[in-house]
Parts: C-alpha cells; sequence; structure tokens
C-alpha cells in the first residue's frame, strides 16, 4: 500500500494529535527498519502508519475493529490486502488477538510499537527532550526500573526483541537511530 493512501485512511479514523504521532512514529521506524534488513520499506511505513488505525474510536475491541475497518476499505484505497490486515493485527499477540508475528515485518513492529513509547518517555525526561543526546545504556537503565514509563510492556519488547533474534541493546539502539533520523518529523 502506498504511504499517501495509508496517511489518508488513517486521517479518517484517527484525529488525536497523541495518536497520530504514534502512527507516525511507528512508521517511521519500521521503514528504517526494512532499509536495514534490505525489505520492502513503502509496505512496512504504511503498515506501521496503520497498526492503531481503530484505538481512537475503538479501544476496547483493539485489533477485532482494525481487521472490520481495513476490510471494509478495501472497496475505498488500493493496496490493503490480506498481508497488510494480518500484520496489522499481529501486533496485538496475547492481548487483543490470537495472531501470531511471524513474518520478520510482524516481529519488529511488535517490538518496536512498545519501544518506541519507552524511548520516547526516556527523551522528555532529559533536559534536551530530544532523542539526539540519548543513548542506549540510559533506555537500557530505565527498561529496568518498571515504574518509569509502567504503561510500556517491558515483557512484549522482550518477546519482539526474541523474535527478531537480536539482543535488546542492539534493537534499542537502531530504534533509537531511526527516531534521531526522523527528530524533527516526531517532535522528539
Ligand atoms: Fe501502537
Amino acid at each position: 500500500m502506498k504511504f499517501d493512501d495509508a496517511q489518508l485512511l488513517l486521517d479518517k479514523y484517527v484525529k488525536g494529535e497523541t495518536l497520530k504521532r504514534h502512527c507516525l512514529t511507528t512508521a517511521l521506524v519500521l521503514e528504517f527498519w526494512a532499509k536495514e534488513l534490505g525489505e520492502d520499506s513503502q509496505f512496512w511505513k504504511s503498515v506501521g502508519l496503520l497498526h492503531d488505525i481503530d484505538f481512537e474510536l475503538y479501544p476496547d475491541q483493539h485489533c477485532i475493529k482494525s481487521k472490520e475497518i481495513l476490510e471494509a476499505e478495501k472497496a475505498n484505497f488500493s493496496g490493503i490486502d490480506d498481508v497488510l490486515i494480518r500484520a496489522v493485527l499481529s501486533h496485538g499477540w496475547k492481548l487483543a488477538c490470537d495472531v501470531e508475528p511471524l513474518s520478520k515485518m510482524e516481529k519488529v513492529l511488535y517490538a518496536v510499537d512498545e519501544l518506541t513509547g519507552l524511548i520516547f518517555a526516556c527523551a522528555m525526561v532529559r533536559p534536551s527532550k530530544s532523542v539526539k543526546d540519548l543513548e542506549a545504556k540510559s533506555v537500557i537503565k530505565k527498561f529496568k526500573t518498571p515504574a518509569f514509563a509502567a504503561n510500556c510492556s517491558r515483557d512484549v519488547i522482550n518477546e519482539g526483541v526474541k523474535m527478531m533474534g537480536m539482543d535488546l541493546k542492539e534493537v534499542i539502539e537502531k530504534t533509537i537511530e531511526a527516531m534521531r533520523l526522523n527528530a524533527s518529523a516526531i517532535g522528539v
């Protein structure tokens, strides 16, 4: 799916600035990871943008409503296919649905959805309020402090990193790099 189409589709269902920023952050970080791994960066970026499309309107039916919305919007937007829908649903594995992340994209999405939230929170408590001078070791320290950004699930991040077959420090370093490259777009 083309990113411009994904943006039009997201704008139909998400109006709040915080969720919009989270969706854009996830999109840009997935784009970065796709390039790192030699995958289809436009497709990964579109999935990242759309992964929480139902969350503003239907927080209690997260992922279930995404499936319905995306199926219904197939008639209006080109590029919505079963691969995209499956990827969107899989980020709610064990939490909101039973679609297990299996593809590389799904595994990275599962890890970075929560991790970008933690990194953002780490940046916001710095004097600079930026990822530009944020180091992985400081994120790891906060990762081990459960009370800090407690809504960012360490279990989900750990599971995602394990699925990616990488170690936590490496995934954090790369994700910080992705956020630094897009710092002005995501306001961090
Ligand atoms: Fe998300």
